[in-house]
């Protein structure tokens, strides 16, 4: 694939999504109107829209319309933009920076930003229940999605981060906070995409290795910019891992030796979809998220 066509895919699903997302918490003039207000300010500070991204491509790739797939996609990102807020909060990351804005506990308060997390948690769930896909696909989707959300993936990871802080990790247990805390969900983003197109069972088993292995690498580059990066090319504040006290990748194994785990993962992510008839966007993905600067 040559870079102008991955360009304009991508920018094509960002387009869709950004739409998709915008048109979710509209002000209602009613009484809670400010609680969508606290909600949209995270979800449209503009993320990167990895998750997403992945959910419709793999619709795409299986042989599906990724329009199909843009409630699950929605969904995915609902989700993970709660994960950031409650990640953000001063019980959590103690974080005031987050996608270039100030995060959402700073701008509307602690009590405000929970809720905002606890409601897009909720309506991700709804998202998929309430879409046109078939009652099938609605349901697995949702419990794919529970699957990432509960103690197996995000809020198991979070658990094992914050207990851990201070604590030295071996390499075996940072890999299974890494893969709870941020692996499980683009796991889900890729099988959720996967399901609304039709996947056979050995291609979602493809979709969900490539998720499992993109998180790996994803994690160890994230753990790699909040040494390397600066605040205003990442949008979040950097050095909050050390100052945090927490075991990562590049405390535990230096950057040169992050970089050959990132070309490993990025190897085996893209070994995975063989069995898919057009997974060049899906390879080129895997390389710019491993050299990523943001
Ligand atoms: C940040 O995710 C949290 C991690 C799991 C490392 P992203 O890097 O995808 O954040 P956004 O969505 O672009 O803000
Ligand atoms: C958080 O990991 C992963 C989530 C489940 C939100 P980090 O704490 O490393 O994410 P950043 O660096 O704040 O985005
Ligand atoms: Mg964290
Ligand atoms: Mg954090
Ligand atoms: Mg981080």
């Amino acid at each position: 694939m040559n870079s102008m066509d991955f360009d304009e895919r991508y920018r094509c699903y960002g387009q869709l999504i950004e739409k998709a997302l915008g048109e979710c918490f509209a002000a209602q003039g009613l009484s809670f109107d400010g609680l969508l207000e606290a909600m949209n300010y995270s979800l449209m500070a503009g993320g990167k829209r990895i998750r997403p991204i992945l959910t419709l491509e793999f619709c795409r790739a299986v042989g599906g319309s990724p329009e199909a797939a843009l409630p699950l996609a929605c969904a995915v990102e609902l989700l993970h933009t709660y994960s950031l807020i409650h990640d953000d909060l001063p019980c959590m990351d103690d974080d005031s920076l987050r996608r270039g804005k100030l995060t959402n506990h700073v701008v509307y308060g602690q009590a405000i930003a929970i809720l905002a997390g606890d409601a897009l948690q909720a309506e991700a769930f709804g998202k998929i229940l309430r879409s046109e896909l078939p009652a099938q696909v609605r349901a697995d989707c949702a419990q794919a999605l529970a699957d990432a959300a509960g103690v197996d993936g995000i809020c198991g990871g979070q658990y094992l981060d914050i207990v851990n802080s201070g604590r030295k990790l071996t390499e075996a247990q940072l890999t299974d906070v890494h893969s709870r805390k941020t692996g499980a969900l683009l796991i889900a983003a890729c099988r959720l995409g996967a399901i609304a197109g039709g996947a056979s069972p050995e291609q979602q088993e493809a979709a969900m290795f490539y998720g499992a292995c993109l998180g790996a690498a994803f994690q160890i580059r994230d753990d790699m910019l909040d040494v390397l990066s600066t605040d205003v090319v990442l949008g979040k504040s950097v050095g909050k891992d050390f100052r945090g006290n927490k075991t990562t990748f590049m405390t535990l194994l230096g950057a040169e030796k992050c970089e050959k785990m990132l070309r490993k993962f990025t190897d085996a992510a893209k070994g995975e979809l063989k069995l898919l008839p057009d997974a060049e966007f899906l390879c080129e993905l895997a390389e710019r998220l491993a050299y990523r600067e943001k």
